[in-house]
């Protein structure tokens, strides 16, 4: 029997963290007013908390007009119509990301380019974006992972000069700034999610932000089975689908963006703590702060973990022990996409992979990203915001779990565990 939990030990924290989704009184009397109101769907069209939501949520990250959609991935596709993503072209998107980053691309029947990310910040890397420019590429779709921004000084300046639109995934980013600007208002359009693990949440949903009226109103035609928009000033007519948010679940987000500002500031604090606990911990390393971040929105801490520093015992091992000691937390939590399991391409399906070639690009086998592997496959280690939503008593068992689990680390060398088995797993090919 050793001193980690993993071995048999006694686990250092025994109470559970923050639940999240967090509900109160407001999302009760929300939902109470939606089911009393006899108008639940998104139609006629935007329903009463939808528009009051996408409203409030465009100006709290500083752009003009917001429309709800009912799913983060959607609101993907959605601004990839904006922008007039037409088959065959090219979007540059980051390798190191949910698959609901790229999935969109592929439905619109263009082709994901992946980029690798900055080791700094886990992030679509700004420097390699224009040797991955070819005359076919038409947007670059970078993402604010985790709890970093992806450089929007640099993206902005190389759309610009290569003619790309910009479409900022914020699906880890409500409420973040960057230089004052608000997450998604820089790029073209910004896209969000809102399903259940986000830092708000209705269960499912999303949200595109623009400063752009007739981007808003292609998203809003596109989403509401082709009707015209609210405005019409452009007077697109395209096909479109029932992809509106339903009123009970924008009657919850408007309940939450409540909260959102308290969070932050709760979370930041907390995170802070965390930081100047972790300082100067061999075997683990902090993602590069950045000034130009004026308000952080993190949808996970992430840390580094270098098992060169920690006695070369694989951070599934550390991962897991970690867990077993009361602190939920995850290693592989994104794969580079081009090597998930959750990315089966199947060139039928996505025929511009074929135009103009004798064999279909293989997507699966075409792209090397280093960084994005090693982030995904040996390094990274992601915490949910929650945690960081209570004590600093909380942040503190945190802290000393990776303590403890650094100190006896002797004891993972060689161990068989469920746990460990699972951390080497992703996250969809896991045994429960
Ligand atoms: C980075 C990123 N992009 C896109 C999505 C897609 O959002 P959704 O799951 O709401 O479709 C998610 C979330 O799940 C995400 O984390």
């Amino acid at each position: 029997m050793g001193k980690l939990a993993i071995t048999g030990g006694e686990p250092l924290r025994k109470t559970p963290f923050t639940n999240w989704p967090i509900a109160m009184k407001e999302e009760a009397l929300a939902l109470e007013d939606v089911l009393t109101s006899s108008k639940w769907g998104g139609q006629p069209f935007p329903g009463k908390h939808a528009a009051a939501f996408a409203k409030n949520f465009a100006e709290f990250h500083t752009a003009k007009y917001g429309q709800c959609v009912n799913t983060g991935t959607v609101a993907i596709q959605a601004a990839l119509k904006a922008i007039g993503i037409l088959p065959g072209d090219e979007v540059i998107v980051p390798a190191y990301t949910w698959e609901g980053t790229v999935g969109p691309v592929l439905l619109m029947n263009a082709i994901p380019i992946f980029v690798d990310v900055d080791p700094d910040t886990y992030c679509l890397d700004a420097k390699l974006i224009e040797k991955a420019i070819t005359p076919k590429t038409k947007a670059i779709l970078p993402v604010h992972l985790g709890m970093r921004f992806a450089d929007m000084d640099e993206i902005l300046r190389i759309a610009a000069k290569h003619k790309l639109k910009v479409i900022e995934d914020c699906a880890h980013a409500h409420g973040g700034m960057w230089k004052g600007h608000g997450a998604g208002s820089m790029g073209d359009l910004g896209a969000f999610s809102f399903q259940s693990s986000k830092l708000i949440t209705s269960g499912e949903g999303g949200a595109v932000i623009t400063n752009n009226l007739e981007y808003m109103e292609l998203v809003q035609s596109y989403i509401n089975a082709g009707r015209a928009s609210l405005t019409d000033q452009y007077h697109h007519r395209i096909i479109g689908f029932n992809y509106r948010l339903g009123e009970f679940q924008a009657a919850v987000l408007g309940a939450q963006l409540v909260r959102l500002p308290e969070q932050a500031k709760i979370r930041e604090r907390n995170m802070k703590h965390f930081e100047a606990r972790l300082q100067g911990t061999a075997g683990i390393g902090l993602l590069k702060p950045d000034p130009r971040i004026t308000r952080l929105a993190p949808y996970g801490y992430v840390i580094k973990y270098f098992s060169a520093n920690a006695k070369e015992i694989p951070r599934a091992a550390f991962v897991a022990a970690l867990q077993l000691e009361g602190i939920p937390c995850d290693g592989l939590f994104y794969e580079p996409v081009y090597k998930s399991s959750l990315f089966p391409v199947d060139s039928r399906d996505f025929p511009a992979l074929s135009w103009g070639r004798e064999k279909p690009l293989d997507l699966r086998s075409m792209f090397s990203c280093p960084e994005s592997e090693r982030a995904a496959y040996s390094e990274a280690v992601w915490f949910p915001h929650q945690h960081f939503l209570g004590t600093t008593e909380d942040v503190d068992a945190i802290a000393n779990a990776i303590q403890k689990v650094l100190a006896n680390i002797e004891e993972l060398r060689g161990l068989d565990h469920k746990a460990i088995r699972n951390q080497k797993l992703g996250r969809a090919d896991r045994e429960s």
